[in-house]
């Protein structure tokens, strides 16, 4: 189930902001919009709803934009999760009443998490989740083809709102397990960031914690959980301190040749390098919470999200002069 840090397509920029006007359109006209459901019944998806374009293939799951004609045509997310794919993973967790992806995506409600507006089956069995459309270019689009002008002057106002976002994932009791470029998506204008992808998210309890459970993307995996060790909600802060490198100077902390999965097999034989030597401008308290929070070490890194909100609290602009 390892996923490996390539790019996905470039988003076409003229389209997301049709969309976005299109979805501001929609819902100051019905402002109270749809209601959180849980389907009981199916949700038959080709005829409810109209696609808008092209798909997006995940590795678990088939995401569409569309208008929702349950729901004045909104415009709408909809992910179709592969059912042979999510029986695998749901079989990891056999006997422990582990919540769908659907319900825990559904227990979130945060400014920078996408929002989930309904979760239930396809009439051919999958499991379908209905959300809020984020329309702007991906974090990881941005990260691979180094397009700096959407995170100039931005890079910590997103940070810390990705750092909010995951620390409301943390307080629901929750560890997210695939925090990576690939899992945020920016509002177009790069305005603001929010966290999507609850796939391989589980419960921050001891018979979800225990060693063996190697998910996630490899370019973004703690060494723990590439070792087979016990995990926590630390696991999480190595891949967004990893993510806030990545996203600070276009190179990941562990550059090198390798792209694949055994490029996490590094994470802690050899030393990151400094953000600020490659980002020598940056805000140092910014680059040291960074650097703080990919510490391979359990022990060494940053034990809690809220700390290092804290460490970044003072800090207002991206560089220092
Ligand atoms: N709410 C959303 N708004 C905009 N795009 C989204 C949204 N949800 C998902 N996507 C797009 O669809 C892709 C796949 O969705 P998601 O990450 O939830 O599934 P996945 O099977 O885990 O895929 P991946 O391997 O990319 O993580 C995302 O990488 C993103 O490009
Ligand atoms: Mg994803």
């Amino acid at each position: 189930m390892l996923r490996l840090g390539i790019s996905s397509p470039a988003p076409d920029t003229l389209m997301s902001l049709i969309d976005s006007l299109r979805s501001a359109f929609k819902s100051s006209k019905s402002s109270s919009g749809p209601k959180k459901t849980v389907s009981r019944g199916k949700i038959d998806v080709e005829t409810r709803f109209s696609r808008q374009r092209t798909a997006v293939t995940g590795t678990m799951a088939n995401f569409f934009v569309a208008k929702d004609h349950e729901n004045d045509d909104r415009l709408v997310g909809v992910k179709v999760v592969e059912l042979e794919k999510y029986n695998l993973f749901e079989s990891r967790f056999k006997g422990l009443k582990k919540p769908s992806e659907g319900e825990i995506a559904m227990g979130m409600t945060h400014p920078h998490i996408a929002e989930t507006y309904e979760t239930g089956f396809s009439t051919r069995g999958e499991p379908v989740i209905v959300m809020e459309y984020v329309a702007g270019p991906s974090l990881q689009n941005i990260v691979v083809q180094k397009q700096e002008h959407h995170l100039t002057g931005k890079r910590v106002k997103l940070i810390r709102e990705m750092a909010e976002a995951l620390q409301y994932v943390h307080q629901k009791g929750f560890i997210h397990r695939d925090i990576c470029p690939r899992n945020f998506i920016l509002t177009p204008g790069s305005e603001s960031i929010k966290l999507i992808d609850f796939g391989l998210t589980l419960p921050a309890t001891a018979p979800f914690m225990t060693p063996g459970n190697r998910t996630g993307t490899p370019l973004y995996m703690s060494p723990e959980i590439i070792r087979r060790r016990a995990t926590d909600q630390r696991v999480d802060i190595f891949s967004f301190g990893v993510t806030c490198y990545c996203m600070c100077c276009f190179e990941h902390p562990w550059q090198g040749e390798i792209l694949n999965g055994r490029a996490a097999l590094h994470h802690d034989t050899s030393q990151p390098k400094e953000l600020l030597d490659r980002c020598p401008k940056l805000d140092p308290r910014l680059a040291r919470a960074i650097m703080g929070a990919l510490q391979p070490k359990v022990e060494e890194r940053t034990p809690d999200i809220g700390q290092f909100l804290q460490a970044i609290r003072g800090v207002q602009a991206d560089e220092v002069e």
